[in-house]
């Protein structure tokens, strides 16, 4: 690897972008410039009349800024079947972190359909990974544009090790969970998540979770969670993740915040007081995206609270995807509860949330940008395809909620410092090239809950470690991502 030039620079690059708004992903203010890149790294910043490129375009005074880190998704077995990755980096997205909500790939064994929600990013048991070091040779192996930061989820492995899920483990099963979340650690994991909400992993009491924590104190690992109860008892469970974090002593990140339900919507004024007070004295973290519906398993005894339930998928009744319940309802002569019933396994949206509440919580200094999308779904919610865009085209300029340099700040420098990443996130010379072009005037997320599966408009130019991967609105078949390993990370919640 060739030394970095040192800001303004003479020398030859391979690729300098000029005429840009350099955007630098730490919530400053904004400046004009150029960026070059040689291999795989940032060589220059700022005034760069001295240097040349064996390539160079003229940004037109559109911006540059990192490559966005989507910390939330579910696309463990995204980036290995469709690994160009087409709905991420056509937002810009040059890094993601899977294996959230309790569901991974790895480390499971397994010889049936899985269980729900597991089924959400795998429905055959071939795709699973025995151990986690196979996992992310398979992404060695076969790279996708991308880079990933894996984590291991606690339902898949109360699936391969809790003879009955509807109990507590046992003293004996919490030891195999903990010896493969080590082994996994030891791998490279970047951490555990749980999904205490689902199906799976409802049964396990707080101290099965500080049990498993233990072993990420140990590891140096992180812990992210969809927690138990994000709707009535939300304040319960925001207690529940800090006891988890401070008794284990371990980094937490609660996913997707929200406030679901009619009853609780503008509850986030509660529930951000208590974060902050909570961030005093433990290390915690939040994601949000920018949506008023969630979509995730379907499940007819929980959709009380939702205004309105849109099919995503469904085995039996595939004809019913992109469909309103309601009407699926009315047309069997059933309850939605009934319809629900029958169209399982299945996937949906829910419309959930209040405005007001995401609007809030997205402008939270500490909230990090995740879209929470579901790659496999037939007809998937919007946020996959639009998350970022819509962060920066929707809410920054078109509601006016943060400056542009905030909104990219949430997803780049911020989210980089919480996950450990040293030398991404941000725009400076020696730091890895993760960088997108974008228009500012004219950013925007296309993809509707009518038609979900559109790319936005307004990335020009994506690249990922030094190579474009998105441009001209096309991928351009280029997979030079990396599984980023958490011994290659610094320590999370702290600035390299
Ligand atoms: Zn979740
Ligand atoms: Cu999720």
């Amino acid at each position: 690897m060739s030394a970095p030039v040192d800001g303004p620079g003479n020398g030859k690059a391979d690729l300098i972008i000029r005429n840009a708004r350099l955007i630098d992903g730490t919530g400053g203010p904004s400046y004009s410039g150029d960026i070059a890149i040689r291999d795989d790294r940032i060589v220059g910043l700022g005034a760069l009349g001295g240097m040349s490129g064996g390539t160079e375009i003229d940004a037109q005074g559109k911006a540059v800024a990192p490559g966005f880190i989507d910390v939330h998704t579910h696309d463990d077995r995204a980036v290995l079947a469709n690994p160009t990755m087409k709905n991420k980096v056509s937002q810009g997205v040059t890094t993601v972190v899977t294996g959230n909500c309790g569901v991974s790939l790895a480390p499971l064994k397994i010889d049936r359909r899985p269980p729900a929600p597991l089924d959400l990013i795998c429905d055959t048991p071939e795709g699973f990974y025995g151990d986690f070091a196979s996992y992310l040779k398979a992404l060695d192996d076969a790279p996708a544009a991308v880079n990933v930061l894996a984590q291991v989820g606690h339902s898949s492995l109360r699936v391969g090790a809790v003879a009955d899920l509807t109990r507590a483990a046992s003293s004996s099963e919490i030891k195999v969970m903990r010896k493969k979340l080590e082994e996994s650690l030891e791998a490279g994991a970047i951490g555990f998540s749980t999904g205490l909400f689902y199906p799976p992993s409802q049964a396990a009491p707080t101290e099965e979770v500080i049990e498993l924590g233990k072993a990420l104190h140990d590891h140096a690992g992180l812990h992210t969670t969809h927690m138990r109860d994000e709707a009535a008892h939300i304040t319960d469970s925001l207690a529940e993740t800090f006891r988890i974090g401070r008794e284990a002593d371990i980094p937490v990140v609660i996913s997707h915040h929200k406030c679901a339900g009619a009853d609780n919507h503008g509850r986030s004024v509660e529930t951000l007081p208590l974060i902050d007070a909570a961030m005093k004295q433990q290390r915690i973290g939040l994601d949000v995206y920018p949506y008023i519906a969630s979509s995730t398993m379907l499940s007819p005894d929980r959709m009380a609270g939702a205004s309105r339930v849109l099919v995503t998928w469904s085995v039996p009744h595939p004809e019913h995807a992109g469909r309103d319940l309601a009407d699926i309802a009315a047309e069997m002569g059933l309850s939605q509860t009934e319809a629900a019933g029958k169209l399982l396994p299945a996937g949906a949206v829910y419309f959930s949330m209040a405005e007001e509440d995401v609007q809030r919580i997205m402008k939270y200094p500490h909230s990090m940008i995740g879209s929470d999308g579901l790659p496999h779904d037939t007809r998937p919610h919007p946020r996959l395809w639009g998350t970022f865009p819509r962060v920066l085209g929707h809410y920054s300029r078109d509601v006016g909620l943060f400056p542009l340099e905030e909104a990219v700040r949430k997803m780049t420098g911020l989210s980089a410092t919480q996950f450990g990443l040293k030398d991404r996130g941000t725009l400076k010379v020696g730091n890895y090239a993760d960088i997108v072009m974008f228009d500012p005037d004219t950013v925007i997320d296309t993809a509707s809950f009518t038609d979900p599966m559109q790319a936005a408009t307004g990335i020009a130019l994506v690249i990922v470690n030094g190579r474009p991967v998105w441009q001209e609105g096309a991928v351009t078949g280029a997979r030079p991502g990396r599984a980023i390993r958490r011994q290659q990370l610094g320590t999370f919640g702290k600035a390299a």
